[in-house]
């Protein structure tokens, strides 16, 4: 407790800064439920600073959309904060780890093929609360304790099934009707909740109280932690509580690159914000800003693909970089000027080549789903872009007695042997040991103005390897083609992570996304690209953007059905 009240006194220097951003509104607030986008802005309202704000909406997510993220998973933010005269950036990795039990083999020398996705040995150290713990102690301005009651009161009043949460309520998942823990809060009676219906975690109310009154150290020492390492154990797992204790967030250096004029501040390995960097340094040396109806559409969209393309190639050498010596050296070196220009030197207007031209070692990409994105910025201009998760859908499918849901995040490392269609093996960078954080496709970004400093916009996404293109295109849509932010959202979209095939969205008039330009993808199809469609990309962004009147827009992804943004 004494820590909690020291977090205080310690950020009061943060409010009193001076803002340097003329803006009309004092704060925004965005994530993929509106009632929590609204929590965060009511924190703002009550004095609270952006870090304060997205603590309380992810708890609130946590406890509604707990088929993606909650206290059982972890994750990456970047944050802006004001330093007095100046302002900074940190990012703040609160990754899940590889138990100390691990191994290289783990699960190709298992004879379950689910053994990475489902079940205790899936599961990583969870890293949510020493993250917001790290996160309110550098700054917070209101008390811990605040920031949990929105989401203790959901959780054990109830709350209603929304769009989103029905459509992962389905009997293809077994266990929420066959496991009483799940039972008990999904299944209450006998048949699964559907949309509409009420929803209690009483578990989960209970060990919200007892963490805003005892801080992050409740959830990885003492009864909680003992009762997560034995849900573990139970069913085969290597999760002990000795790596609950052992457990640390780790504070980074976020990479950054000019991009026009902007500067672009995005989370480095093993996340994959500088992945998305370095495709839009490639893509800064061509103008950007053709509209739809352009004749100069079809091939700056080539581009940009092209500049992905070398993008996911880069990504195949990134991992842990405490256990890869050169991960940082090539992530800044992916991000010069003169790399660009090679890559731009090699790009060829009418010519799409086949993966090994872009990827030189020939290693596999990594495919990863799950994941919520959100932001938030205060009047001051201090910026949260944060992504979490359990990782698939209701993570690890185990629940502990405390109503935690555990990741399955530990499917996220690479294994030995390994390969895609194409023979690529699995990148060393990535393969297992222990202690060791897994490669994550999550690209949490805030962007400034160049010459000013000032915020400009906080984006990001959900969506497995889906985040990188959603957010850089959120990005290019944005800045370089000057659609507002909730038409940047509803733009179509490709992806393309350096397979044989390149996605498009399809017309999907249900949540009023009109589908990628099909004269744009009949070009792509005319110089090489493999062309596939899909309803939805599967990828949901939000954008929080200063526009040019000083007003704080938040914009949230039509694809997230229950998503929402707040300003006031
Ligand atoms: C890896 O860990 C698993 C689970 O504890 C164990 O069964 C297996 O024998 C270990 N493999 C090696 C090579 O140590
Ligand atoms: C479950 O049963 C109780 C008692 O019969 C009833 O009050 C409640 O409305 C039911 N809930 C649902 C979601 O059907
Ligand atoms: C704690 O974690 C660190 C890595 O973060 C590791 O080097 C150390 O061996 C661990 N200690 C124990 C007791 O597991
Ligand atoms: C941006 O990145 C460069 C190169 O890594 C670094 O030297 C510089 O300090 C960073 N700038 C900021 C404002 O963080
Ligand atoms: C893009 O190329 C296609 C196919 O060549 C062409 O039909 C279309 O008109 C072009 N788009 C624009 C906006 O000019
Ligand atoms: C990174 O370092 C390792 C170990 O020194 C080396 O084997 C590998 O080739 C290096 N990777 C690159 C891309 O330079
Ligand atoms: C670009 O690709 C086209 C079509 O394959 C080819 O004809 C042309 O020679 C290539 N240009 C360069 C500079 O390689
Ligand atoms: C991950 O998402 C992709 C694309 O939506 C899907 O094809 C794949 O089955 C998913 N994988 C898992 C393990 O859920
Ligand atoms: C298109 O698909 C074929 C068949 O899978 C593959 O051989 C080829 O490399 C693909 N082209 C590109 C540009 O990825
Ligand atoms: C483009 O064509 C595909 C395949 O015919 C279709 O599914 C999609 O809806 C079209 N997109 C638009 C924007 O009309
Ligand atoms: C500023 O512009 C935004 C977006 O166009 C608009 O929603 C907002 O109402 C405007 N604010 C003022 C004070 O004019």
């Amino acid at each position: 407790m004494s820590r909690i009240i020291i977090f205080v006194f310690a950020l009061l220097p943060l409010s009193l800064a001076a803002s340097t951003t003329a803006i009309t509104n004092h704060g925004a607030v965005v994530t993929e439920v509106a009632e929590c986008s609204d929590i965060g802005v009511q924190i703002l309202k009550q004095g609270g600073s952006a870090a304060d704000a997205i603590i309380a909406s992810a708890f609130c997510v946590g406890t509604i959309s707990a088929y993606h993220s909650g206290i059982g998973g972890g994750g990456f933010m970047l944050v802006r904060f004001n330093t007095g005269k100046t302002h900074d950036y940190e990012m703040i990795d609160f990754r899940e780890t590889m138990p100390a039990a691990g191994n290289q083999t783990l699960y190709v020398d298992n004879p379950d093929p689910t053994a990475s996705t489902i079940g205790d040995l899936a599961i990583g150290v969870p890293g949510e609360m020493r993250g917001w713990e790290q996160l309110h102690k550098r700054h917070g301005k209101l008390p811990w304790k605040t920031l949990f009651q929105p989401a203790i009161k959901l959780a054990r009043d109830g709350f209603t099934v929304n769009p989103a949460l029905a459509n992962q309520l389905t009997s293809s998942f077994g266990f929420l009707t066959a496991d009483p823990l799940w039972a008990e809060v999904y299944a209450p009676n006998g048949t699964i909740l559907k949309l509409g219906d009420k929803v209690y975690r009483k578990r989960y109310a209970r060990t919200l109280q007892t963490l805003s009154e005892q801080g992050a150290d409740a959830f990885y020492t003492g009864e909680i932690a003992v009762n997560t390492a034995a849900a573990a154990f139970a069913r085969g797992g290597i999760l002990t509580t000795h790596d609950l204790a052992n457990y640390t967030a780790i504070i980074r250096k976020p990479a950054n690159i000019t991009y026009r004029n902007h500067r672009l501040f995005s989370t480095v390995a093993p996340s994959s914000g500088s992945v998305v960097l370095a495709a839009l340094k490639i893509f800064e040396g061509y103008p950007g800003s053709a509209q739809d109806t352009d004749p100069a559409i079809n091939v700056t969209t080539h581009r940009l693909l092209q500049a992905t393309r070398f993008g996911y190639a880069d990504r195949t050498n990134f991992g842990d970089p405490a256990f890869t010596a050169n991960v940082s050296t090539l992530e800044a070196e992916f991000l010069l000027e003169s790399t660009a220009e090679a890559a731009r030197a090699k790009i060829n207007d009418t010519h799409n080549f086949d993966p090994s031209f872009y990827n030189l070692n020939n290693f596999l990409v990594l495919s990863d789903n799950g994941t919520s994105h959100m932001a938030a910025v205060d009047a001051a201009g201090n910026a949260v872009s944060l992504t979490t998760t359990v990782n698939l859908f209701w993570g690890s499918q185990v629940m502990t007695t405390d109503g935690i849901i555990l990741n399955d995040e530990m499917d996220d490392f690479s294994s030995p042997g390994q390969v895609n269609s194409f023979g690529f093996a699995a990148s060393p960078a990535n393969l297992i040991q222990p202690f060791k954080r897994p490669q994550s496709s999550i690209a949490s970004t805030i962007i400034e103005d160049l010459e000013t400093g000032e915020f400009r916009m906080a984006t990001g996404s959900a969506g497995g390897s889906r985040i990188i293109t959603a957010t850089l295109q959120n990005i290019h849509y944005h800045l370089d083609q000057g659609l507002s932010p909730s038409d940047a959202l509803h733009h179509g979209r490709w992806h393309d992570q350096l397979t044989t095939t390149t996605l498009f969205e399809e017309n999907t008039p249900s949540i009023g996304v009109p589908g990628f330009p099909n004269s744009t993808v009949a070009f792509l199809a005319n110089i090489n690209y493999n062309v596939s469609f899909e309803d939805t990309t599967g990828s949901a962004g939000h954008i929080i953007a200063k526009v040019s009147n000083g007003s704080y827009v938040a914009a949230s992804d039509p694809r997230s059905l229950a998503g929402g943004g707040a300003v006031f």
